[in-house]
Protein backbone atom coordinates (compact mmCIF):
# COMPACT_ATOMS: atom_id res chain seq x y z
CA UNK A 1 0.00 0.00 0.00
CA UNK A 2 0.89 3.57 -0.37
CA UNK A 3 0.60 4.64 3.64
CA UNK A 4 0.60 8.55 4.42
CA UNK A 5 1.84 9.51 8.02
CA UNK A 6 0.78 13.14 9.60
CA UNK A 7 3.99 13.51 11.83
CA UNK A 8 7.37 13.16 12.12
CA UNK A 9 8.10 12.52 15.65
CA UNK A 10 8.87 9.43 16.87
CA UNK A 11 5.63 7.82 16.35
CA UNK A 12 5.56 8.61 12.73
CA UNK A 13 9.00 7.73 12.03
CA UNK A 14 8.77 4.49 13.56
CA UNK A 15 6.10 3.06 12.04
CA UNK A 16 7.28 4.78 8.93
CA UNK A 17 10.57 2.48 9.11
CA UNK A 18 8.51 -0.60 9.97
CA UNK A 19 6.03 -0.17 7.09
CA UNK A 20 8.70 0.39 4.55
CA UNK A 21 10.68 -3.31 5.65
CA UNK A 22 6.93 -4.52 5.31
CA UNK A 23 6.48 -3.49 1.45
CA UNK A 24 5.00 -0.48 1.98
CA UNK A 25 5.37 2.78 0.34
CA UNK A 26 5.12 5.91 2.98
CA UNK A 27 5.28 9.34 2.43
CA UNK A 28 5.53 11.55 5.95
CA UNK A 29 3.45 14.70 6.04
CA UNK A 30 4.28 17.60 8.06
CA UNK A 31 2.96 21.43 8.93
CA UNK A 32 5.74 22.67 5.94
CA UNK A 33 7.31 21.06 2.99
CA UNK A 34 11.27 20.10 3.59
CA UNK A 35 10.67 19.59 7.20
CA UNK A 36 14.50 18.92 8.29
CA UNK A 37 12.97 15.49 10.65
CA UNK A 38 11.28 14.28 7.66
CA UNK A 39 14.18 15.02 5.00
CA UNK A 40 16.60 13.03 7.63
CA UNK A 41 14.24 10.34 7.71
CA UNK A 42 13.74 9.85 3.96
CA UNK A 43 17.37 9.79 3.73
CA UNK A 44 18.01 7.32 6.68
CA UNK A 45 14.80 4.82 5.84
CA UNK A 46 15.34 4.77 1.55
CA UNK A 47 13.54 3.36 -0.61
CA UNK A 48 10.25 3.95 -0.83
CA UNK A 49 10.09 6.74 1.25
CA UNK A 50 9.40 10.00 0.99
CA UNK A 51 7.98 13.35 2.55
CA UNK A 52 5.80 16.08 1.87
CA UNK A 53 3.07 18.69 3.95
CA UNK A 54 0.22 16.98 5.51
CA UNK A 55 -2.04 17.06 2.56
CA UNK A 56 0.57 15.65 -0.07
CA UNK A 57 0.95 12.66 2.42
CA UNK A 58 -2.97 12.26 2.43
CA UNK A 59 -3.24 12.58 -0.93
CA UNK A 60 -0.68 9.75 -1.76
CA UNK A 61 -2.02 7.62 0.76
CA UNK A 62 -4.26 4.22 0.80
CA UNK A 63 -4.16 4.27 3.75
CA UNK A 64 -3.46 7.28 6.57
CA UNK A 65 -2.07 7.60 9.97
CA UNK A 66 -2.31 10.08 12.10
CA UNK A 67 0.63 10.56 14.58
CA UNK A 68 0.39 14.36 15.10
CA UNK A 69 0.79 15.94 18.98
CA UNK A 70 -2.57 15.93 20.52
CA UNK A 71 -2.86 19.35 20.86
CA UNK A 72 -2.33 20.00 17.01
CA UNK A 73 -4.54 17.03 15.56
CA UNK A 74 -7.47 18.64 14.23
CA UNK A 75 -5.49 21.26 12.66
CA UNK A 76 -3.14 18.72 11.16
CA UNK A 77 -6.49 16.79 9.80
CA UNK A 78 -7.70 20.12 8.73
CA UNK A 79 -4.49 20.98 6.49
CA UNK A 80 -4.59 17.55 5.45
CA UNK A 81 -7.42 17.92 3.63
CA UNK A 82 -10.88 16.24 4.63
CA UNK A 83 -11.88 15.23 1.01
CA UNK A 84 -8.43 13.64 0.57
CA UNK A 85 -8.65 11.65 3.80
CA UNK A 86 -12.25 10.52 1.94
CA UNK A 87 -12.81 6.91 2.04
CA UNK A 88 -9.58 5.74 3.52
CA UNK A 89 -8.94 3.97 6.90
CA UNK A 90 -7.32 6.20 8.87
CA UNK A 91 -5.59 5.56 11.58
CA UNK A 92 -5.09 7.72 14.96
CA UNK A 93 -2.54 6.61 17.49
CA UNK A 94 -2.63 10.43 19.14
CA UNK A 95 -3.85 11.25 22.30
CA UNK A 96 -5.44 14.31 23.77
CA UNK A 97 -2.44 14.95 26.52
CA UNK A 98 -2.60 18.60 27.96
CA UNK A 99 1.26 19.26 29.21
CA UNK A 100 -0.25 22.69 30.64
CA UNK A 101 0.03 22.35 34.23
CA UNK A 102 3.37 20.22 34.07
CA UNK A 103 3.17 15.99 34.31
CA UNK A 104 1.04 14.10 34.76
CA UNK A 105 -0.63 15.53 31.65
CA UNK A 106 -4.40 15.53 32.10
CA UNK A 107 -6.58 14.80 29.55
CA UNK A 108 -7.96 18.00 26.76
CA UNK A 109 -11.15 16.02 26.02
CA UNK A 110 -12.58 12.36 27.44
CA UNK A 111 -15.35 10.56 28.72
CA UNK A 112 -17.91 12.26 26.71
CA UNK A 113 -15.98 12.53 23.75
CA UNK A 114 -12.78 11.75 22.41
CA UNK A 115 -9.69 12.92 20.27
CA UNK A 116 -10.32 9.99 17.95
CA UNK A 117 -14.08 11.50 17.49
CA UNK A 118 -12.84 14.81 16.98
CA UNK A 119 -11.09 13.77 14.27
CA UNK A 120 -14.14 12.02 12.63
CA UNK A 121 -16.21 15.09 12.37
CA UNK A 122 -13.07 17.04 11.43
CA UNK A 123 -13.04 14.11 8.06
CA UNK A 124 -16.74 12.72 8.02
CA UNK A 125 -15.97 10.39 5.30
CA UNK A 126 -12.69 8.67 6.40
CA UNK A 127 -12.76 5.41 8.57
CA UNK A 128 -11.22 6.66 11.58
CA UNK A 129 -10.07 3.69 13.62
CA UNK A 130 -8.22 4.38 17.07
CA UNK A 131 -5.36 2.30 17.92
CA UNK A 132 -1.79 2.20 19.25
CA UNK A 133 -2.30 4.79 21.77
CA UNK A 134 -1.73 3.19 24.90
CA UNK A 135 2.22 1.66 23.98
CA UNK A 136 5.73 3.59 23.07
CA UNK A 137 6.42 4.01 19.64
CA UNK A 138 9.54 1.05 19.42
CA UNK A 139 6.81 -1.65 21.20
CA UNK A 140 4.26 -0.28 19.03
CA UNK A 141 6.51 -2.34 16.27
CA UNK A 142 7.21 -4.53 18.28
CA UNK A 143 4.82 -5.84 20.71
CA UNK A 144 6.93 -8.59 22.24
CA UNK A 145 9.80 -6.00 23.36
CA UNK A 146 7.23 -4.86 26.35
CA UNK A 147 8.56 -8.05 27.81
CA UNK A 148 5.49 -10.54 26.97
CA UNK A 149 2.53 -10.95 24.52
CA UNK A 150 0.21 -7.88 25.20
CA UNK A 151 -3.08 -6.47 24.03
CA UNK A 152 -4.06 -3.49 21.51
CA UNK A 153 -7.46 -2.09 21.93
CA UNK A 154 -9.31 -0.44 18.44
CA UNK A 155 -12.29 1.60 17.79
CA UNK A 156 -13.93 2.54 14.70
CA UNK A 157 -17.73 3.14 12.72
CA UNK A 158 -16.16 1.41 9.68
CA UNK A 159 -15.89 -2.27 10.46
CA UNK A 160 -14.19 -3.12 7.37
CA UNK A 161 -11.36 -0.85 8.38
CA UNK A 162 -11.29 -1.98 11.94
CA UNK A 163 -10.53 -5.02 9.73
CA UNK A 164 -7.75 -3.62 8.24
CA UNK A 165 -6.43 -2.17 10.78
CA UNK A 166 -6.29 -5.13 12.76
CA UNK A 167 -4.58 -7.21 9.80
CA UNK A 168 -1.78 -4.36 9.68
CA UNK A 169 -1.30 -4.46 13.40
CA UNK A 170 -0.90 -8.41 13.17
CA UNK A 171 1.71 -7.91 10.65
CA UNK A 172 3.59 -5.50 13.07
CA UNK A 173 3.59 -8.96 15.20
CA UNK A 174 0.38 -8.01 17.41
CA UNK A 175 -1.58 -11.06 18.32
CA UNK A 176 -4.01 -10.12 20.80
CA UNK A 177 -6.43 -7.34 19.28
CA UNK A 178 -9.73 -6.64 20.83
CA UNK A 179 -12.12 -4.59 18.32
CA UNK A 180 -13.96 -2.42 21.12
CA UNK A 181 -16.66 -1.56 17.94
CA UNK A 182 -17.56 1.68 17.44
CA UNK A 183 -15.69 4.78 18.22
CA UNK A 184 -17.38 6.48 20.76
CA UNK A 185 -15.22 3.37 22.26
CA UNK A 186 -12.13 5.73 22.52
CA UNK A 187 -13.56 7.68 24.72
CA UNK A 188 -12.60 4.61 27.41
CA UNK A 189 -9.88 3.83 25.17
CA UNK A 190 -7.54 7.08 25.49
CA UNK A 191 -7.45 7.32 29.05
CA UNK A 192 -5.74 4.71 29.59
CA UNK A 193 -2.84 6.50 28.22
CA UNK A 194 -2.80 7.91 31.55
CA UNK A 195 -2.84 4.89 33.19
CA UNK A 196 0.34 3.97 30.92
CA UNK A 197 2.32 7.33 31.83
CA UNK A 198 1.47 6.88 35.62
CA UNK A 199 3.34 3.44 35.88
CA UNK A 200 6.21 4.76 33.54
CA UNK A 201 6.62 7.54 35.85
CA UNK A 202 6.97 5.66 38.86
CA UNK A 203 8.89 3.03 37.00
CA UNK A 204 11.16 5.46 35.03
CA UNK A 205 10.71 2.49 31.81
CA UNK A 206 8.42 3.17 29.04
CA UNK A 207 8.41 -0.24 27.43
CA UNK A 208 5.21 -1.12 29.34
CA UNK A 209 2.19 -2.71 28.09
CA UNK A 210 -1.39 -3.78 28.84
CA UNK A 211 -2.88 -7.42 28.99
CA UNK A 212 -6.94 -8.15 28.83
CA UNK A 213 -8.12 -11.19 29.83
CA UNK A 214 -11.17 -12.30 28.63
CA UNK A 215 -13.22 -16.00 27.57
N1 LIG B 1 5.95 8.98 21.52
C1 LIG B 1 5.33 7.83 21.80
O1 LIG B 1 5.97 6.82 22.10
C2 LIG B 1 3.82 7.75 21.71
C3 LIG B 1 3.16 6.58 22.10
C4 LIG B 1 1.76 6.49 21.94
C5 LIG B 1 1.06 7.56 21.42
N2 LIG B 1 1.73 8.70 21.09
C6 LIG B 1 0.97 9.82 20.52
O2 LIG B 1 1.35 9.91 19.16
C7 LIG B 1 1.36 11.28 18.76
C8 LIG B 1 2.72 11.61 18.14
O3 LIG B 1 3.72 11.52 19.14
P1 LIG B 1 5.26 11.80 18.79
O4 LIG B 1 5.98 11.73 20.09
O5 LIG B 1 5.71 10.95 17.67
O6 LIG B 1 5.30 13.27 18.18
P2 LIG B 1 4.84 14.70 18.71
O7 LIG B 1 6.06 15.47 19.06
O8 LIG B 1 3.78 14.56 19.75
O9 LIG B 1 4.16 15.31 17.39
C9 LIG B 1 4.95 15.67 16.31
C10 LIG B 1 4.10 16.05 15.12
O10 LIG B 1 3.01 16.91 15.50
C11 LIG B 1 2.93 17.97 14.55
N3 LIG B 1 2.37 19.18 15.18
C12 LIG B 1 2.81 19.80 16.30
N4 LIG B 1 2.04 20.89 16.55
C13 LIG B 1 1.11 20.94 15.57
C14 LIG B 1 0.04 21.84 15.27
N5 LIG B 1 -0.23 22.89 16.03
N6 LIG B 1 -0.71 21.59 14.19
C15 LIG B 1 -0.46 20.53 13.39
N7 LIG B 1 0.54 19.64 13.63
C16 LIG B 1 1.31 19.85 14.70
C17 LIG B 1 4.36 18.20 14.12
O11 LIG B 1 4.36 18.82 12.85
P3 LIG B 1 5.73 19.22 12.09
O12 LIG B 1 6.20 17.94 11.47
O13 LIG B 1 5.29 20.21 11.10
O14 LIG B 1 6.67 19.75 13.15
C18 LIG B 1 4.92 16.79 14.08
O15 LIG B 1 4.72 16.19 12.82
C19 LIG B 1 1.00 12.11 19.99
O16 LIG B 1 -0.37 12.44 19.95
C20 LIG B 1 1.30 11.16 21.16
O17 LIG B 1 0.49 11.39 22.30
C21 LIG B 1 3.07 8.83 21.23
Amino acid sequence: MNIGILGTGSVGQTLGTKLLTLGHKVKLGSRTAGNEKAQAWVSAAGSGASAGTFAEAAQFADLVIIATLGTGTVEAVQQAGPDNLAGKTVIDVTNPLDFSQGMPPRLFVGHTDSLAEQVQRAAPAAHVVKALNIISAPQMVDPASSGGDPDMFIAGNHEGARQQVTELLQSFGWQHITDFGGLEAARFIEPLVLLWVNYGMKSGGWQHALKFLKK
